[in-house]
């Protein structure tokens, strides 16, 4: 899979994305990270990307031209018309299950704004996505973007080593994973669980659903009401 980062500070994402798991599925070809300096396409004197915002008001507007050249310049290296996600604040808010879906991508475009965001009528001609992380407002959509692709990238088959651990995730079946113990079996005075001690597979796998279910309600409430409904919805059909 091709994650392609328009972006002003390329080495921001390049340093961020390279190390650890996602830097392995790099070096053994599974993946690749394409940053591009949307600089490069800004053909004026001082290689300028940013003006006034027409009708006034605070701050600098990233303009249309060498953003739609470096939404072009994608397009032409990927062969097809990729999605093109921006990062904003005013986006679906990103979830695993749109991770699901976008990791099915071929080629990803992220598309990151800077100053006060990017001139509407080129996002209105590129942008298949607006995606936000959250309801908080950061100064840029670098960190967005490296967060969404490490929740895509291990999606992506081969890029953990184990396909278990790819499943075996928080979200599996809408509950939050189980507490996990190693060695030592007594740290400061606490014990690891004596069910975990016991080698009864049937009885751990019930301990730690009881654990993911206990969790669920107490820490994500919203989790655990979606998680009863769809428990209901199942057995109603
Ligand atoms: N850009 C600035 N803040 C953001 C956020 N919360 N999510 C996505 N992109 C952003």
């Amino acid at each position: 899979m091709n994650f392609h980062i328009l972006t002003l500070f390329p080495e921001m994402v390049e340093h961020g994305l390279c190390t650890s798991i996602l830097g392995r599925a790099i070096s053994a070809g599974i993946l690749t990270v394409n940053a591009v300096n949307i600089r490069d396409f800004a053909f004026n004197k001082h290689n300028k990307v940013d003006d006034y915002t027409y009708g006034g008001g605070a701050g600098m507007l990233m303009q249309a031209e060498p953003v739609y050249l470096a939404v072009e310049s994608v397009r032409e290296k990927a062969g097809h018309i990729p999605r093109v996600i921006y990062l904003t604040p005013q986006g679906t808010t990103f979830s695993q299950s749109m991770a699901e879906d976008f990791s099915k991508e071929e080629d990803l475009v992220f598309l990151c704004g800077h100053y006060e965001g990017i001139d509407e009528r080129v996002l209105e001609e590129v942008v298949t996505d607006y995606v936000s992380i959250g309801d908080y407002v950061l100064t840029g959509g670098e960190l967005p973007a490296m967060v969404m692709i490490d929740a895509i990238a291990r999606l992506v088959p081969g890029v953990l080593n184990n396909k278990d651990s790819a499943e075996f995730e928080s979200f599996k079946d809408g509950l939050l994973e189980y507490p996990q113990y190693s060695r030592p079996e007594v740290w400061h005075g606490k014990e690891v669980p004596k069910v975990l001690l016991s080698g009864h597979h049937k009885n751990i796998e019930e301990w730690r659903f009881q654990q993911s279910v206990e969790r669920t309600r107490m820490r994500r409430p919203d989790l655990y009401q979606k998680w009863l409904e769809q428990k209901d919805s199942c057995k109603e059909s």
